[in-house]
């Protein structure tokens, strides 16, 4: 029941986040699109007419629920099974607020991250929003066993990770349209969080003259 009635707006936030997710992509990036549940973000997003040329897009799951959509890598939680940067872009969509301990998965997902972090997270903005962000966020994942924790980063919170592991935003919307008109207007909005995050410029290395 809660499966159906969830359907057609899980439909509609998937095709909002690729239309938003393709114009960080270039031609031939690998794509890791982590806590990627049913891998339908991914398949949408390498389906999408606007998808640059030979972008592949691989999941990775904690809980990995079979018959995915992407090809799905197992992940324990702690490492990826992948070299350092081996993915141009990976993908947080909704997973950061699930996670109890998020400074590892976040440094985790950096170390195998070459250029830019998308993540898509709530945030609690306006009039009743903690209620009204719970309630969709355990309406989303009841049906599908996933916990929630029901705790949510504010922007500068968000700054202050990728800050920590040597990413800044290029990007950040605090209003998405993510949802069917009515629903948008209940869950969307100013309780959606997108933002890219670029790997900061490693320093220089230093010359043998400039150092002590
Ligand atoms: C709300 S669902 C989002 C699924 C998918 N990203 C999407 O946008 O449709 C949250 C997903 O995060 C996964 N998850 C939770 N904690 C995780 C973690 N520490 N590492 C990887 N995935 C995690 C859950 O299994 C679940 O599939």
């Amino acid at each position: 029941m809660l499966k159906a009635l969830h359907a057609p707006i899980y439909a509609k936030r998937i095709q909002v986040l690729a239309d938003l997710i393709v114009r960080s992509l270039r031609e031939g990036d690998r794509v890791l699109d982590v806590g990627c549940g049913v891998g339908a973000l991914g398949r949408a997003i390498q389906d999408h007419p606007a998808c640059p040329p030979g972008v592949i897009v691989s999941g990775c799951e904690k809980f990995p629920r079979g018959g995915e959509a992407i090809p799905v890598l197992a992940f324990d939680g702690y490492h990826i099974p992948a070299d350092d940067r081996a993915f141009q872009v990976a993908i947080l969509a909704d997973v950061v607020h699930h996670e109890p301990d998020p400074d590892p998965l976040l440094a985790e997902v950096a170390r195998v991250t070459a250029r830019a972090l998308i993540l898509k997270d709530h945030i609690e903005q306006g009039l009743l929003a903690r209620p009204r962000i719970c309630l969709i966020d355990w309406a989303a994942n009841a049906a599908w066993g996933v916990k929630c924790l029901f705790r949510y980063f504010t922007p500068a919170e968000w700054r202050a990770h990728y800050q920590k592991i040597g990413f800044q935003p290029t990007t950040e919307l605090t209003s998405l349209d993510l949802y069917p008109p009515l629903v948008n207007l209940l869950f969307g909005r100013r309780l959606q969080y997108y933002a890219v995050a670029e790997r900061m410029e490693d320093p220089a290395p230093r010359s043998p003259e400039s150092q002590p």
